[in-house]
């Protein structure tokens, strides 16, 4: 899979983009992520890749121009964009398997008060947010979404079973885990998960999963996938 992410601040994806899961993924060639500085778009002295909102207001726009030709001459044609804007449909996990089911997309990056509308009208095919709250810019839900569509891949995870085991997999939050040792601080681990039943073992823990997403989630299960 590619994935190009168009960004004003590229040195902010060194980190998370580089460490665990995403870092071997992209070293197995399972994803080959490309990030491009919309400022090397422009072609002023300054570089200036954002300007005053018409009708006056506060806060600055990205131009038009720069994101046009970054789109236009770094990603091939017809490739999926998607802005990243808290005015986007809400990120599930099926929006996540489905970006994770194409062989490229890309994601734009909003700024100060976000991207020019004819940016959105004329590039973007898809709108997502991370969530009903405003950050400073769309750099760290790019991230969110790399991760969250990465991971997916086929080969990313050591066990490609434990991504289908997952909270919002089948509708369902996770259940509870439990590791050595089977007595911490007085605290007893599940009897039943030391059992070696794997019948037992499968039931308890859709039960578990079934109780805890009443409990925290019941919108869950009737969310349209
Ligand atoms: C300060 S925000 C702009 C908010 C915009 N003026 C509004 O009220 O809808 C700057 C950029 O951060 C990103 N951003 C902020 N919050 C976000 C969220 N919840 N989900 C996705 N992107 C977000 C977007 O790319 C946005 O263009």
């Amino acid at each position: 899979m590619r994935i190009d992410i168009l960004t004003l601040f590229p040195e902010m994806f060194a980190g998370p983009l580089s460490e665990s899961i995403i870092k071997r993924a992209r070293e197995r060639g399972l994803v080959d992520i490309r990030i491009h500085n919309i400022r090397d778009h422009t072609h002023d002295k300054h570089r200036t890749a954002d300007d005053r909102p018409f009708g006056g207001g506060p806060g600055m726009v990205l131009t038009p121009g720069p994101i046009f030709e970054c789109v236009e001459s770094e990603l091939p044609e017809g490739t999926h964009l998607v802005y990243m804007t808290p005015q986007g449909r809400p990120l599930t996990q099926a929006m996540v398997e489905e970006l994770a089911g194409r062989d490229a997309f890309a994601v734009l990056c909003g700024h100060y008060e976000g991207v020019d509308e004819r940016v959105r009208e004329a590039l973007v095919d898809d709108e997502i947010s991370i969530g009903d709250y405003v950050l400073t810019g769309g750099e760290l839900p790019a991230m969110v979404l790399v991760d969250a569509v990465v991971r997916l891949l086929p080969g990313a995870l050591g066990d490609d079973e434990s991504a289908q085991q997952e909270s919002f997999a089948d509708g369902l939050l996770d259940c509870p885990h439990y590791t050595r040792p089977e007595v911490f601080r007085g605290m007893q681990a599940p009897e039943v998960l030391l059992s070696g039943n794997h019948g037992e073992i499968a039931r308890w823990r859709r039960e578990q999963a079934e109780a805890r997403t009443r409990e925290r989630r019941p919108d869950l299960t009737n969310r349209e996938k």
